[in-house]
């Protein structure tokens, strides 16, 4: 077919996964943080990055602004254009994951089946999906970068939550929200994530 790889074969590596994982002393998975803009999801990544690095574990963040800076800067906020910055996301993730460090990933990614596909990329519980349910009343008060403002004034157009959509996960691994109307600490979301990996090898 034009436009797409053909004849290729696979090269296998002589230095396997386990080889990897040994010396690292740990295994790579994907760490998926979604939500709406001003969701808390680079604080949690930030808060996740930091207590794993204090503990001794080797990650790596994705952060869906910064890819966006490089690999990722021919792409717009069209919804194809999502797809494809969510499906390139997963696949880099996927490397970092078999590579045997710990990636987390945080972006919007506001399509279920775009996110589920990346699911579909990893080995069996290596991704894990970790929701940043908090309501868009409460992001849209936050908006650190003054996008909603412009959103509502017409101003940006397509933005997600106000006129592009966000489905939320039905089955993520973890659900972050307000408890009594307060919002956890970036201590205490990371804490959360740490006890689920802890807990589940
Ligand atoms: S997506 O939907 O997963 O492709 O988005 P992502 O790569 O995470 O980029 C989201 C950040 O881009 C800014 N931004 C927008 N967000 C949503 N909709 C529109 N139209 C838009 N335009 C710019 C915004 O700052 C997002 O950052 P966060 O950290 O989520 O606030």
């Amino acid at each position: 077919t034009v436009g797409r790889s053909t004849n290729i074969l696979w090269q296998e590596c002589p230095v396997g996964k386990l080889e990897r994982q040994k010396m690292l002393g740990q295994k790579g998975c994907v760490i998926w943080i979604t939500g709406l803009s001003g969701s808390g999801k680079s604080t949690m990544a930030c808060a996740l990055s930091r207590e794993l690095y204090c503990r001794g574990y080797l990650t790596y963040l994705l952060d869906g602004d910064n890819v966006r800076h490089g690999l990722n800067k021919d792409l717009s906020f069209k919804p194809e254009d999502r797809v494809e910055n969510i499906r390139r996301i997963g696949e880099v993730a996927k490397l970092f994951a078999d590579a045997g460090i710990i990636c987390i990933a945080s972006l919007i990614s506001p399509y279920r089946r775009d996110r589920d596909g990346c699911r579909a990329l990893l080995p069996e519980a290596t991704f894990i999906e970790v929701f940043m349910d908090m309501p868009l009343e409460l992001c849209e008060a936050r908006d650190p970068k003054g996008l909603y403002k412009l959103a509502r004034a017409g101003k940006i157009k397509g933005f997600t939550g106000i006129d592009d959509p966000y489905e939320a996960p039905l089955n993520s691994e973890m659900v972050i929200r307000q408890k009594d109307g307060v919002c956890p600490s970036p201590a205490a979301m990371a804490e959360q994530v740490i006890l689920y990996l802890e807990v589940n090898g």
